[in-house]
């Protein structure tokens, strides 16, 4: 039967997947933004882009101008409409940008989260709850495991860590940069939700979450904004960890893809570490290089000596809690594959819109 989903964020990347991807399956897919993104990070982070790609593409999605820390504006939406899923990954999504708008940030990050949730809680408490959290709310304690340098990137040292950070890692008592803090905010209270209240809210903490549909820029979006350098020209900053610092990348659709596997079989109150795992692992010098191989040209890159304030030095999204509670699920999109994904948008809106 078709579902009545609940999407935040939904000109966002991970959003207009989750759009598009319900819309798909023919359920009825209304969204909140007010493209807070452009906000937050200017003309660049402009999402109307996608918002009007959603439009065109979507058969059955409505979409509302709304901004989450409104609680009288959700609770009409809310009284109008009985959800069975909502998917919340409307956010300030930056760990540097947190610090020039602390309030800002806690706000939409922290109060927005428990507005949705209480909404739910009054008019929808059966319906699937999914919070995009992050690996900020581990701080810098994944920095604790020791590391070995390769010649191309930082790699955990004992065989033991081999697959990555698991959801043990404390988040207590480290940095975390304010943004980390907003987050750890809004997953707690998630899992209160769930682990109180019984109701079916499941967070992932996601890695880097990638694809063609993010407004890449400096602040937020490392590969997409790599490609958009890469493509336009200007000039890419990699800061500090001698270039060698490792991501997991996970496309958009593989984590719309876990949220289908929860909705069809929610735990409550559960925590998940959601990226691409070691096989989408991939250090910034690796990167570069990658993207120059595949667009066939150098990148104009410049390394600032001072790393960015508790960011990771290397960090994997070990996967497999999640795996085992969902044994059908598996990462379909490799490294290669977003690579192309992410280079192929890019030069076809620089041919439409001249540079980004
Ligand atoms: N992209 C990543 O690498 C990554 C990594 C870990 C966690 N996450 C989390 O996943 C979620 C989605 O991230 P994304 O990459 O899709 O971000 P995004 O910035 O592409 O999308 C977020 C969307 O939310 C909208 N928005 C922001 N504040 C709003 C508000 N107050 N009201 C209504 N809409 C608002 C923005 O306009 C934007 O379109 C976020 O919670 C983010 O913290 C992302």
């Amino acid at each position: 039967m078709p579902k009545n989903i609940l999407v935040t964020g939904s000109s966002g990347l991970i959003g207009s997947e989750a759009v598009s991807y319900f819309d798909r399956k023919g359920d009825h897919v209304h969204g909140i933004d007010n493209n807070m993104r452009r906000v937050f990070f200017g003309e660049l982070g402009d999402t109307t882009w996608n918002l009007d790609r959603l439009k065109d593409i979507a058969k059955n999605f409505t979409h509302h101008n709304l901004d989450i820390r409104d609680r009288i504006g959700l609770e009409a939406l809310f009284r109008e409409h009985r959800f069975d899923m909502i998917v919340h990954c409307a956010a300030q999504p930056s760990h540097d940008k947190a610090r020039d708008i602390p309030i800002l940030d806690f706000e939409v990050n922290a109060l927005g989260t428990v507005n949705l949730l209480e909404a739910t809680r009054l008019h929808c408490p059966e319906a699937a709850f999914i919070l995009l959290s992050t690996n900020k709310v581990y701080g810098n304690a994944p920095n604790e495991v020791p590391l070995k340098e390769l010649e191309t990137r930082w790699d955990y040292a004992r065989p033991e860590d081999y697959h990555g950070i698991d959801e043990h890692c404390r988040i207590d008592q480290t940095l975390h940069s304010l943004f980390g803090a907003s987050k750890a905010s809004a997953d707690l209270m998630a899992q209160e939700y769930g682990r109180y209240f019984g109701m079916k809210v499941c967070i992932f903490r996601g890695g880097c979450l990638t694809g063609p549909a993010h407004s890449g820029v400096e602040l937020h979006g490392f590969l997409s904004y790599l490609v958009k350098i890469a493509i336009s020209g200007g000039t890419y900053k990699v800061f500090g960890y001698k270039a060698k610092q490792v991501r997991d990348n996970i496309h958009s659709y593989d984590v719309v893809r876990a949220m289908e596997e929860y909705v069809n079989n929610p735990r409550p109150g559960e925590v998940y570490n959601m990226g691409g795992g070691r096989e989408n692992s991939i250090s910034m010098m690796e990167a570069i290089r990658k993207v120059e191989e595949m667009c066939g040209k150098k990148l104009n890159w410049e390394y600032v000596e001072e790393n960015r304030k508790g960011d990771h030095i290397c960090y994997i999204s070990d996967l497999r809690k999640f795996k085992s509670h969902y044994p059908k699920w598996e990462i379909t999109v490799d490294l290669d594959e977003i690579f192309r994904q992410i280079i192929a948008d890019y030069t076809s809106r620089a041919s439409i819109a001249g540079p980004l």
